[in-house]
């Protein structure tokens, strides 16, 4: 029975980043998963990460199961820095969240809710969105159409045709935007826009999934939740799939958290009952010890300053590398690359074809996406130049 199944082709980012691990050209330039790497190439563990792991190491006496919602003290830690201290919904108590393997983790319980809410539901994506999407909703039953987003010709939002799309979007809808740092496109939505988008969510009845998985790499941790907090305040209900992996470097650790917003506090803990009984279904209980770090880090002062000035660092390099980029690559293609400065997070398309992004590959052991998407942070001072060289060439 099982021989029947054939071989299938590599994830086209997982797969891509094992092809160029395996290229030895000490030139290679690695633009391919989305991880932040720093100027030695290197993804780091937080130094406060580090701190709450040797606290752990000494305090930890037991490996026992985790209950289904996760550790105690992640949850509220979670839902304070999703939604900010300030947030009527958290004080109404209409929040309840679970701890999820991984932002892929928290989408797939989301997504469970959904479908067990409205079976076949429809689900609007923005047209491009992250690769996994599709089928990570979609295998629980979702349906999906799309909106348009993104605009080749200008590397920005086209506002007005995603507003247009989403005139097709009614109440039993699901919309999923994205919360900043767009995946793949890094163009987000300006405040205006987020705003008629609760305009739109509150006339026409449609419920937000917001995919928050970059929180703190675009503008900063409150900066970056502004357009996700302005929704939290107007609407009814709300799902949101936040993640550890990139702001608090725990990628491995598999450590996220799906929050809901209802109207009220007895829809919020029927929505984490049902969330629990689709972990059991699917997992059972969570990782703990990413949850265990992470909310270590936010329940003590000290170590989430730390936390949150390197966080900000990061941050700064990402967008002082954007400048860089900019530069370098209108220095050597004389053509205008100012949109990579203006877009946020980690991702931006370059705007190659496929071809020249082949020919990147083959001929100079530069790696990104088909799509030209680049990852912003896999730049450094010691590849730029040969980067923006081969881009060069291959234009
Ligand atoms: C990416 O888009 O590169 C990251 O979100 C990693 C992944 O799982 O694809």
């Amino acid at each position: 029975m099982l021989e029947a199944l054939p071989l299938l082709p590599d994830d086209p980012i997982l797969g891509l980043a094992a092809v160029c691990r395996a290229d030895e050209n000490p030139k290679k330039v690695d633009l391919t998963v989305g991880i932040y790497m720093d100027e030695n190439g290197v993804c780091p563990v937080f130094e406060a990460i580090q701190q709450a792991q040797n606290m752990l190491v000494e305090r930890e006496v037991s490996k026992a199961y985790l209950p289904p919602a996760g550790v105690a003290g992640f949850n509220p830690g979670m839902q304070k820095l999703v939604l900010g201290e300030g947030s009527t919904a958290l004080a109404d108590g209409r929040v309840s969240s679970i701890q999820a393997p991984g932002g892929c983790g928290a989408l797939r319980i989301g997504a469970e809710i959904i479908q067990a809410a409205s079976p076949g539901a429809r689900v609007w994506v923005s047209d491009p969105t992250w690769p996994v999407h599709i089928p990570l909703l979609g295998s629980v039953g979702l349906q999906f159409s799309t909106y348009r987003y993104y605009e080749p010709q200008t590397h920005g939002v086209n506002f007005d045709a995603m507003v247009e799309d989403l005139k097709g979007a009614g109440a039993g809808d699901i919309v999923l935007l994205h919360g900043c740092c767009h995946n793949p496109c890094g163009a987000d939505l300006s405040k205006e826009q987020w705003s008629i988008v609760g305009d739109m969510a509150e006339a026409q009845g449609f419920v937000p999934f917001i995919d928050f998985a970059y929180q703190g790499l675009g503008d900063g941790l409150d900066a970056d939740a502004a357009g996700l907090r302005h929704l939290a305040e107007r609407l009814p209900e709300m799902i949101i799939a936040a993640s550890c992996s990139k702001n608090m470097g725990l990628y491995r650790e598999r450590t996220g958290c799906t929050l809901f917003l209802a109207k009220d506090g007895k829809s919020a803990d029927a929505l984490l009952s049902q969330a629990k009984v689709a972990a059991r279904r699917v997992y059972s209980m969570p990782p703990a010890h990413g949850a265990l770090l992470a909310s270590t880090v936010l329940s003590d002062s000290a170590l989430t300053a730390n936390w949150q000035s390197e966080l900000h660092s990061m941050c700064g390099r990402i967008n002082g590398l954007r400048s860089d980029l900019v530069e370098k690559l209108q220095a050597s293609t004389g053509r205008d690359f100012e949109f990579i400065r203006a877009e946020k997070g980690m991702f931006s398309f370059l705007g190659l074809s496929s071809d020249q992004v082949q020919t990147l590959r083959d001929d100079y052991s530069v790696y990104m996406l088909g799509s030209s998407r680049i990852n912003v942070a896999g730049v450094n001072a010691r590849n730029i130049d040969y980067l923006a060289d081969s881009i060069a060439k291959v234009l």
